[in-house]
């Protein structure tokens, strides 16, 4: 395929990850040929997914992860397919094989994010933010106590802002180290200056000391956003 019907553009990039945004807009000329390179059991996951916009964001975001992968390393897509780590991060295999290429994808609303990093253990988080929701409700049973504090302390506007980000950088860690919510996002804080407003910090989980991330709050008017990845120990 062309990069000139591409879905997806060059969004973020430093010098250990590049991150892609995936336009998930309703367009049926591009789901089309978004599923034609699905595999047979992607297929199935299509099939199974009842809300329209869910098939949506699966097909065009995955699809997208395949075109990429495939320019990256230099394979067909008939060639291309994926396993599922215990609790569900996908990797890519060529020919059967682990590839070794790092990504991670998200999606949310009419947009997705592609991350692709040079090292293992890359997260990305896309979250459309929606007005008026039960922000301190939920804060109560998955954020931590300074970020509770912070969240009870923000009003309005300010509290939905907030409540996303908290949430798109804790879900950005936790999609990097692969656990998904079998780790309680309760159970580790963003670093005191990204909560209050910092764009970015080396983090560390309390149970993994030694393994140091970089965490990057790359959310703008759209949505919240955050990406982290593992850095040299
Ligand atoms: C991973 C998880 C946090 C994603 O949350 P989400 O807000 O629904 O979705 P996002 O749009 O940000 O990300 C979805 C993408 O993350 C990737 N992903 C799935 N599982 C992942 C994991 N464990 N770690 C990192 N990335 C993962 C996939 O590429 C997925 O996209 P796809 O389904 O189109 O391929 C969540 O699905 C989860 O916790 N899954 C694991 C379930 C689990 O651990 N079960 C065990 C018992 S608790």
């Amino acid at each position: 395929m062309t990069a000139s019907g591409a879905w997806w553009t060059p969004w973020r990039e430093d010098g250990s990850a590049v991150i892609l945004h995936v336009d998930l807009r309703p367009d049926p000329g591009r789901e089309a040929r978004a599923f034609a390179l699905l595999d047979e059991d992607e297929r199935a996951r299509w099939n199974r997914f009842v809300v329209k916009g869910a098939r949506r964001q699966y097909a065009l975001c995955r699809a997208a992860l395949r075109i990429n992968l495939c320019h990256r390393l230099g394979c067909s897509n008939r060639e291309l397919s994926f396993g599922y780590l215990e609790h569900g991060k996908p990797f890519a295999k060529v020919n059967g094989a682990p590839s070794g290429s790092n990504f991670n994808v998200s999606h949310s609303g009419r947009h997705g994010l592609i991350g692709f990093a040079k090292r293992d253990g890359l997260g990305v988080d896309l979250e459309v933010r929606t007005p008026g929701r039960d922000f301190d409700g939920i804060g109560s049973r998955v954020y931590g106590p300074r970020e509770r504090l912070a969240l009870s302390g923000a009003a309005g506007r300010e509290k939905a802002d907030l409540f996303y980000r908290l949430w798109s950088l804790k879900e950005a860690l936790i999609k990097a180290l692969g656990t998904g919510f079998s780790l309680s996002p309760s159970r580790f804080e963003v670093p005191r200056p990204m909560i209050e407003g910092e764009r970015s910090a080396v983090f560390r989980f309390p149970h993994l000391p030694s393994e140091p991330f970089r965490l990057e709050d790359l959310g703008e008017p759209r949505f919240a956003a955050a990406c982290a990845y593992r850095l040299m120990g």
